[in-house]
């Protein structure tokens, strides 16, 4: 937990002026990954944990255009001047100057504004701090300069600033999801139209437990592209015998069987996960409004081994995690890698008050392997 007043008291002793707070959560995706690139379904929930950003206009600084940044969480500060060009740092900064630069550059005109910022969101666990990163200092840099913006257009914000910035070119779930997620819901985004429906979790049957795997997902933004590329390069020979499809989740799985022999490998692999994905995820959406988690359990494990042996994102200690759960369907309804993969954590369904006999059980044997 971030001490809010110990935020904004170290803000007003470094900037001498008094701040206003903005915050934004980390992300679970339960189920629907690797398909918001293909403009699919996924249904991610927000976490607990968030980034906070204390921030005030610099009111000593009205000709200059420059905004100072302090990471807490980093010890590291910088100063980014608006007015002059944009050069890559390669480090935390990038993502701020990212957000600031497109905001520009979709008209939002900013003045010196002072930020301090903590966050709680464990890094590179896979649950998506950048993504809250970028949206708590959109959110931020918008309201400080009184030119709000609104939820799905701060989420594109953050998502451009990946694809332009840092050189992933991410879906929309992260960001989307950090900007939307509501307590106690998972939602269900159709990443083409960028609707959204929340879903209620009934916390008096469930517990959702997060394991970070402890493994860095270091190739995931060069395999992240690569992916992307064998989705794109497997629509291209499909719109041969479907000339309408602009998507491949606009393929039932059926109609992608018909057809899966055309497709080399290992592109046949990615399209069947995207397409199947997408299937579970509609149909994972209907059980959890429902209230059937065993059927949503079943869904999630199904989802892991695709991703393990088509999409191919996984790896030994996520792999590991999952068959540990895989022993305990005595209170684990489900369990799956997610996120971009290589590394990150995995998200198991589990029955009601039995996650600390999870976590105990993961614990124990996870080390002993
Ligand atoms: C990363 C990306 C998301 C999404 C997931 C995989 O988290 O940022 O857009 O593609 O991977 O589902």
């Amino acid at each position: 937990m971030i001490d809010l007043e110990k935020l904004e008291s170290e803000f007003a002793e470094l900037y001498q002026h008094q701040p206003q707070l903005f915050k934004a959560p980390g992300r679970v995706n339960l189920i629907g990954e690797h398909t918001d690139h293909d403009e699919g379904f996924v249904l991610p929930m927000a976490i607990e944990q968030n980034v906070y950003v204390a921030a005030g206009l610099n009111p000593n600084n009205s000709t200059k255009r420059i905004i100072r940044v302090k990471s807490i969480n980093l010890n590291s500060s910088a100063e980014i001047n608006l007015d002059q060009a944009f050069s890559k740092k390669n480090n935390w900064t990038d993502y701020i100057e990212g957000v600031a630069r497109i905001l520009e550059q979709k008209g939002f005109r900013l003045n010196s504004t002072d930020l301090l910022i903590n966050s709680d969101i464990p890094q590179g666990a896979g649950v998506s701090s950048s993504a809250a990163l970028e949206v708590a200092v959109g959110r931020a840099l918008t309201e400080i300069n009184r030119q709000p913006i609104e939820t799905t257009k701060l989420a594109l914000i953050g998502q451009q600033t990946e694809h332009k910035f840092i050189g992933v070119n991410c879906g929309i779930m992260d960001q989307l999801t950090s900007a939307i997620g509501l307590e106690h819901h998972a939602i269900l985004i159709d990443c083409h139209t960028l609707e959204n429906q929340p879903i209620p979790i009934d916390f008096n049957e469930v517990e959702i437990v997060i394991t970070d795997s402890g493994v860095k997902h270091e190739l995931a933004s060069s395999e992240y592209n690569n992916r992307r590329q064998d989705c794109k390069d497997g629509l291209k020979i499909l719109q041969q015998f479907f000339p309408n499809i602009e998507w491949l989740h606009e393929l039932t799985y059926a109609e992608f069987k018909l057809y899966e022999n055309r497709l080399p490998e290992p592109i046949v692999r990615r399209c069947r996960h995207v397409i199947t994905e997408n299937e579970r995820t509609k149909q994972a959406a209907g059980f959890l409004s429902k209230k059937d988690y065993q059927s949503f359990g079943d869904l999630m494990w199904q989802s892991h081994e695709s991703l393990k042996n088509d999409y191919e994102v996984s790896c030994y200690e996520l792999d590991l995690l999952v068959d540990l759960a895989r022993q305990r369907t005595d209170i684990v309804y489900g369990s799956r890698m997610f996120g971009g993969g290589f590394g990150g954590s995995t998200v198991t369904l589990v029955k009601k008050n039995h996650a600390a006999e999870f976590r105990e059980f993961i614990n124990e044997n996870f080390k002993r392997k």
